[in-house]
């Protein structure tokens, strides 16, 4: 099976790509910037030229491709273009796929979106959600929660620079999953048969709360956070002004994102009915204590290793240079 990854560049895409290739599986990235994309070559991938806000480019990229992993979503600087890019190119994409007799094809969307469709990002999924749904295709959609990966912009940073945090005062859960097994378990679903023509959540086997997450971070660290609490109802009065909802966007979107993805209902029987189909050990799948763990230790062992050099070249500077 010859896969297709668009948005192979990103957070998850990049694992998508590592874990397919791990798999044995021909992999093809749609990329629009080569030289940053020269990584995923590196890996064993093959690179196509294409650009979603170019929908011309996107039909020939589908030649001799079997799959198709749409991992993309557009970029902050790109806000201008989020129609074309969210929206026109992937139906373009799904026209593309039924013409050129695609076999599977697996889209991501967001947690919780079908109770927000007030927000733009969240509308064009859902109406990419609706053309998948009806176009005959076997495709997988799979609801994502938060990343691990966005945490450490959200708070393990904040608290290595000294920046405050910000949180809401309600201390609702969130599911919080690694990309990485996000990956394993979207490549794995490509051989069973119970994944098409379905939409399913990934959301990790944990919820969490915004201050446990910061506890944690300041127990292995050994830092102090900086916390600013917003009201929940100021979040709603600023909510009205966002367009969009991403990670490491404006403070106040980051908030209300994070406000959309708790948890209304539960879905862990859902999460482990997949585990099951999958056969997937559910202690498989990474726990937030070890991904920051093991973040901290890293970042750590550089600063540390950074200081040394520092300490090291002002010892060798000439004191009447210095
Ligand atoms: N991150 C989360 O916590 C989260 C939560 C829920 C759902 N999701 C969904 O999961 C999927 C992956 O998210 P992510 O966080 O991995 O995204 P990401 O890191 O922001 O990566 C976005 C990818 O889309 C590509 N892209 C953007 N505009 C493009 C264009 N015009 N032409 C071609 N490629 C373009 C980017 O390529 P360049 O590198 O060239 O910009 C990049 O590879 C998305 O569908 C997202 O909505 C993510």
């Amino acid at each position: 099976m010859t896969l297709l990854v668009i948005g192979s560049t990103g957070t998850l895409g990049r694992q998508v790509v590592r874990k397919a290739l791990n798999q044995g599986f021909q992999v093809k990235c749609l990329v629009r910037n080569f030289r940053k994309s020269a990584f995923l070559k590196e890996w064993g991938a093959e690179l196509i030229y294409g650009d979603l806000s170019i929908v011309e480019s996107i039909p020939i990229s589908l030649y001799g491709v079997s799959a198709i992993i749409d991992c993309s979503t557009i970029r902050a600087n790109d806000l201008h273009d989020i129609e074309l890019i969210e929206l026109q190119s992937k139906y373009i994409l799904i026209e593309s796929a039924i013409k050129a007799g695609i076999k599977r094809y697996i889209f991501f969307s967001i947690f919780n979106s079908f109770n927000y469709k007030e927000i733009p990002l969240l509308t064009l999924k859902l109406m990419i959600e609706y053309r998948l749904k009806i176009s005959g295709l076997n495709y997988t959609i799979f609801h994502l929660p938060g990343s691990f990966q966005g945490l450490i912009s959200q708070y393990a940073l904040p608290i290595l620079d000294k920046q405050f945090i910000w949180i809401t005062n309600e201390y609702s859960l969130i599911f919080y999953i690694n990309t990485q097994d996000v990956a394993k378990m979207a490549i794995h679903s490509l051989s069973i048969d119970q994944f098409n023509q379905n939409t399913l959540p990934l959301v990790g086997n944990k919820s969490w709360r915004s201050l446990d997450i910061i506890n944690l971070c300041e127990q292995i660290s050994g830092r102090r956070a900086q916390i600013n609490t917003i009201p929940v109802y100021l979040l709603n009065l600023l909510k009205n002004f966002t367009k969009l909802f991403q990670w490491t966007w404006n403070i106040s979107e980051r908030l209300a994102f994070i406000e959309m993805l708790s948890c209304k209902y539960n879905t862990s029987a859902q999460m482990k009915e997949i585990l099951y189909i999958l056969q997937i050990d559910e202690r498989e799948l990474e726990d937030l204590e070890v991904y920051l763990q093991e973040y901290f230790e890293r970042i750590m062992k550089k600063l540390k290793e950074l200081n040394y050099q520092i300490l090291s070249n002002k010892k060798n500077i000439n004191p009447i240079e210095f």
